[in-house]
């Protein structure tokens, strides 16, 4: 039987799910593919480390470059992490004619068109199922399963921490600070959560899924990016009272432009943020620590994934899945038979001043007399329409009172500018709380 050789860069938490699941399902994956994969190399950093999957010590080397040099080794599976060394091993892989497979979403996010580009010229491929949503396959689904159709929307949980964190929340109450502790203490949160709770995970993620599914070309940097901080569980009660559950979510959609706006090509906006969403919805039934995606698509209408967004198993399924696939091209000598995203933009991202949505607003106002017709009048005079208002008169030790308003869909710098002038009125107590509202 032919075999195809893989060389694996990290033996980490997924580099041990994929060993298991290359060994636990040989099988299966012989008679799917056809073919024998067999692991030549396994590159960690340090060779007298214990594992939890057991390891041939003859496979075992310290060096990275041992993959590259290794002419049996015909895909390089990257799981060590980071853009650096990942960025070098990859691009060398490439050079030499491997096929790649990671599951590094900063890399992807930050030089995949660098490495796409490569690829292309090489003649090889570079799959990246494990970047986005661990287990999930929704790259696939974006690549081949909906390539017949046009993607108009694409709402995202795709990162389990804070949904774990989120979840705890809404469900128990708990403040922010607990629940994180409460992640970190299951596993669900790194000791430095910073890249999780600031919602930066969520956008390298975003900016792979928009380039597969409106052919965009972002950096993490360009999307509007709100972590989840901010949120107090009065947030979660007040959103109740209006129908909503509160989610990370990613957002990228197709707009149309508003009058005013700058004519050119296909516009999109893309933003991560906290959002209330419709309690009736799926995407609010998605609790703890699983992922799930969102497409609304013009042929297949309303679709989505859902799973476990991370762990050495899923994450490692998604990871095989890829190596299978590549496999097949390899035993076809089809390279290329998925083509790589192209790097030049297909549609404009909106910019964030521009965007539009509905807005919850919280606000912490002194107990007088025409407080609210002020807010409400702020809000008119920059086109904000009011679709809801609660107050509750009781005031807390210090006097202030909280007020809720809901908008209809307004613009975000018209929303920013009304929010900085009421933080400026001299009964207004503490900086106004602002939630981006999606109706799905
Ligand atoms: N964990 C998840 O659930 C998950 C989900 C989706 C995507 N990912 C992505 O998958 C990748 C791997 O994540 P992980 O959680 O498996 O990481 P991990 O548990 O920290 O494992 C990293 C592995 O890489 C090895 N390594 C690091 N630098 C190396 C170098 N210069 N040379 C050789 N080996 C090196 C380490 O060796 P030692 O063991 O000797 O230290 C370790 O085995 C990351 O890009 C991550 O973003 C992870």
């Amino acid at each position: 039987m032919r075999e195809v050789g893989i060389g694996i860069a990290g033996f980490g938490t997924v580099g041990g799910g994929v060993l298991s699941i290359l060994e636990n399902h040989a099988r299966e994956i012989e008679a799917r593919l056809g073919a024998r994969i067999v692991v030549r190399r396994v590159a960690v950093r340090d060779v007298a480390k214990e594992r939890a999957v057991a390891l041939h010590p003859g496979l075992v080397t310290p060096r990275l470059s041992d993959l590259l040099d290794d002419r049996e080794v015909e895909v390089v599976v990257e799981l060590i992490g980071g853009t650096t060394e990942a960025f070098d091993l990859v691009a060398g892989a490439l050079r030499r004619g491997k096929h790649v497979v990671t599951a590094n979403k900063a890399l992807i996010a930050a030089r995949g068109d660098e490495l796409f580009r490569l690829a292309a010229e090489k003649g090889v491929d570079v799959y990246y199922e494990g970047a986005v949503c661990g287990g999930i396959p929704i790259i696939r689904t974006l690549r081949e399963a909906l390539a017949s159709d046009r993607i108009q929307a694409l709402h995202g949980i795709v990162n389990g921490t804070t949904n774990f964190i989120l979840t705890a929340m809404s469900e128990n109450g708990e403040p922010l600070a607990q629940a994180l502790a409460e992640a970190q203490r299951l596993g669900y949160a790194e000791a430095d959560p910073t890249l999780d709770v600031s919602g930066g995970d969520a956008a390298q993620k975003l900016c792979i899924l928009a380039q597969l599914a409106f052919g965009a070309r972002l950096r993490p940097e360009d999307v509007l990016t709100e972590g989840i901080m901010q949120l107090e569980p009065a947030d979660f009660a007040w959103g109740r009272g209006f129908g909503y559950a509160l989610k990370l979510l990613a957002v990228a959609c197709r707009v149309e432009r508003a009058e005013g706006e700058v004519p050119g090509p296909d516009l999109i906006e893309a933003r991560v943020h906290p959002a209330f969403i419709p309690q009736a919805s799926l995407l609010a039934g998605v609790r703890g620590a699983m992922n799930a995606v969102q497409l609304r698509s013009d042929a297949l209408g309303p679709s989505m994934l859902f799973g476990q967004g991370a762990g050495a198993l899923p994450t490692g399924s998604a990871v095989v899945a890829d190596i299978i696939d590549l496999s097949r091209n390899i035993v076809a000598s089809s390279p290329g038979r998925v083509p790589l995203p192209p790097s030049t933009p297909r549609v404009q991202l909106r910019s964030h001043d521009e965007i539009r949505c509905g807005y919850y607003l919280r606000f912490s106002v002194k107990d007088v007399p025409g407080v609210l017709a002020r807010i409400a009048n702020t809000l008119a005079d920059r086109r904000i329409s009011i679709a809801a208002v609660e107050q509750r008169d009781q005031a807390d030790g210090g006097g202030a009172v909280p007020l809720v308003i809901v908008t209809h869909r307004a613009r975000e710098a018209d929303m920013r500018g009304a929010i900085a002038a009421i933080d400026r009125f001299d009964t207004t107590v503490a900086p106004s709380r602002l939630i981006r509202i999606e109706e799905l």
